[in-house]
């Protein structure tokens, strides 16, 4: 097959959604369609549960599990899709940020009973960021939900993003009959009792079919009434607003019947966006470029602490990426070869000699890769969008065992280049400052430094309420600015300026106060 046609059958997708939506089950379901599993109940959930916010063996646990569903492809009608997984822990919503950057589209999962949570609402501002073309799957119709309409209304708002019903449920919870299709305009229904088949399709020409009427009874007339509301409300669906990220194609089910799920497959193999280009500093490069480039966009610790190696996960931008083929490391200029590149396929990883852009190959790594990273022939690119987040708790980060000096200082550039935090520096006394998005991360990074490196570390409180890196074109406010804040002032690892805001307060108090500088909450602008 050449490269064009390989890049045109691939769909490279993140499933997120708030704890407990249903993205595990929706992510098996998918993955029984692609025929790349068996039996349900084969994709192990990947979220810590609320429990085990300090049982390290847990976390470790955990951390083995989502090497093995980091990326799942199978293969259906005809394309290749590749499911990116993303940790459903709250705390970290920074290892699903960076997953977004490999992903050429988003399905997110909302609950019909609970609507749109808080993770939800966050991952959302990084898809519209990024303007990538988002479809939402309804969750748990079997359960008693929110009024369809009121969700879409909830949704539009919270999401800031239109949506378009293409299919709409008949009833919900204990009286829930089925799904009408308004993209291919079929009807399936639902049998509760038989929780694991796709549910029988109605075929009928029209609304008054006396055989679908019986299938709906007594709903017929308020579904007919509910489709005219629709089609009078709802602009006729195009691609190109879905593929533009102003339009979010909608879809109801229940993942843990199976139903639904089909209808949002087929549906997303026809429209879903394959591989596009990638700004770089310097050019956009297409994925059908001859030449191979790819980036690095999350890094895993090996388990085993007696080996400190690592997998790095590539996605491949575009070119054909071979194995064994001298390739360059660009930050470092280092030349590089992979011997052993692993491909996913369901929970199966294998060697591979060949991938293509928008899949994702896992390399085996030392130390040397740091997330965003390029890898490519020998150009020196620099992927653009792929930016750090501002944190949200701070804290101070000291030795605690004065002969272990250098074990700790490898060990937290590391972990930081794995993008497990991040680290800045007080511009006024020096002192490490480690931030994070949830306190679990603390606990996560004090066991492996000392597991890992053999250090001791210990924390001090730093209530911050956000770091925002920032700039202006007004250098004598500027340094202004940075006398008057100086105990406030840090550094990122980069050496870009960062302002830590004490609190919302002190944040518009800066903003108010320096009109001329831009406070940005993620590291690129
Ligand atoms: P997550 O990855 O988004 O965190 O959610 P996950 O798929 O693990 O689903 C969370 C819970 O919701 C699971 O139950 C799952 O079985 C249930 N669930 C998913 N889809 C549906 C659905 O369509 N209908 C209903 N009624 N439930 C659904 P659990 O009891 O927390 O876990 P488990 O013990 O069943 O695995």
């Amino acid at each position: 097959m050449k490269l064009k046609e390989e890049i045109e059958r691939r769909r490279t997708f993140a499933i997120v959604s708030h704890p407990d939506a249903g993205k595990t089950t929706l992510t098996e379901k998918f993955l029984l369609f692609g025929g790349a599993i068996n039996v349900a109940g084969a994709v192990k959930s990947n979220k810590i549960k609320k429990t085990a916010t300090s049982d390290f063996m847990e976390i470790e646990k955990q951390r083995g599990i989502s090497v093995a569903t980091s990326v799942m492809g199978f293969e259906y009608g005809g394309k290749k899709i590749n499911i990116l997984d993303t940790p459903g822990h709250q705390d970290f919503a920074e290892d699903t940020f960076r997953t977004l950057t490999a992903a050429d589209s988003v399905i997110i999962v909302i609950d019909a009973a609970k609507g749109v949570e808080a993770q939800t609402r966050k991952l959302m501002n990084v898809c519209r960021m990024r303007k990538t073309p988002v479809m939402v799957f309804v969750n748990k119709l079997d359960r008693p939900g929110r009024d369809p309409f009121d969700l879409l209304d909830e949704i539009e708002e919270e999401l800031e993003i239109q949506v378009h019903p293409l299919s709409w449920p008949v009833s919900m919870g204990p009286d829930f009959r089925g799904v009408y299709n308004r993209f291919d305009r079929t009807f399936r229904s639902f049998r509760s009792e038989n929780k694991q088949t796709i549910g029988e399709l109605v075929e009928f020409d029209k609304m008054d079919d006396p055989n679908f009427r019986k299938h709906i009874h007594p709903h017929a007339d308020r579904l007919g009434e509910e489709l005219a509301l629709i089609a009078g409300v709802y602009p006729d669906f195009k691609r190109e607003d879905y593929l533009e990220g102003r339009l979010a194609p909608l879809f109801f089910g229940s993942a843990l019947n199976n139903f639904g799920v089909q209808d949002i497959l087929d549906c997303f193999i026809q429209v879903a966006p394959s591989p596009g280009p990638i700004q770089t500093e310097s050019r956009k490069v297409e994925p059908a470029e001859e030449k191979f480039s790819g980036f690095v966009f999350k890094i895993h610790a090996n388990m085993d602490p007696n080996h400190r190696d690592r997998i790095a996960f590539i996605k491949i931008v575009s070119g054909k990426f071979e194995r064994n083929k001298g390739y360059v490391h660009v930050r470092t200029g280092r030349k590089l070869k992979f011997s052993s590149p692993t491909s996913f396929m369901a929970e199966k990883k294998s060697i591979i000699d060949a991938a293509y852009p928008g899949d994702i190959v896992g390399v085996h790594d030392t130390g040397n890769f740091k997330i965003g990273d390029a890898v490519s022939e020998g150009e020196k690119l620099q992927f653009q969008g792929m930016p750090s987040f501002s944190p949200e708790m701070f804290r101070y980060v000291e030795n605690n065992d004065p002969n272990k000096f250098k074990q700790l200082s490898k060990g937290l550039d590391q972990l930081m280049d794995e993008g497990v935090a991040q680290l800045f520096v007080s511009v006024a006394n020096g002192r490490k400052i480690i931030g994070t998005v949830g306190a679990l991360q603390f606990d996560v990074i004090q066991y492996r430094l000392e597991h890992e490196y053999g250090a001791l570390c210990r924390y001090e409180q730093l209530p911050m309420h956000k770091a925002c890196w920032i700039e202006s074109k007004n250098e004598v406010k500027l340094k202004d600015f940075r006398l008057r804040k100086f105990q406030q002032l840090a550094k990122d690892k980069e050496g870009r300026e960062v302002y830590m805001a004490e609190s919302p307060y002190a944040l518009q108090m800066a903003r108010d106060n320096f009109p001329e500088i831009a406070f940005h909450f993620s590291s690129e602008f």
